[in-house]
């Protein structure tokens, strides 16, 4: 039986919120978790300081995914400086799940994506 947290993770892999590619992002970054080869590829555009679009690409498993998903979701219309204060808790805290050691290197992939594009 799953939980209400674990639905909405399960939810976001299936269905993953901005997925695709940006013609011409302002920037774009690939990272890769190391202990599994999963790679996710992350592009924004911004306006001066604005997100204005962010999408991503890549196979990962669910928690990467979910929270690559959520995360693009979160911070479209964010500006930088907004941005920059997002860390590890705030992604846990997104996930609302607890993460083992090796599982949150998947949930922390989207974030050090994140940060390179900054
Ligand atoms: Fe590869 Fe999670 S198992 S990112």
């Amino acid at each position: 039986m799953f939980n209400i947290y674990t639905e909405i993770i399960l939810d976001h892999y299936q269905h993953p919120r901005n997925f695709g590619e940006i013609k011409n992002p302002t920037k774009k970054v690939e990272v890769a978790n190391p202990l599994c080869g999963d790679k996710i590829k992350m592009m924004i555009v911004f306006d001066k300081e604005k997100v204005t679009e962010v999408k991503f690409t890549g196979v990962g498993c669910a928690i990467s995914t979910a929270s690559a998903s959520m995360l693009t979701e979160y911070i479209k219309g964010k500006t930088k400086e907004q941005l920059k204060k997002i860390d590890k808790n705030f992604i846990i805290k997104m996930l609302g799940v607890s993460l083992g050691v090796n599982r949150i290197k998947c949930a922390l992939l989207s974030l050090e994506a994140l940060k390179k594009l900054l």
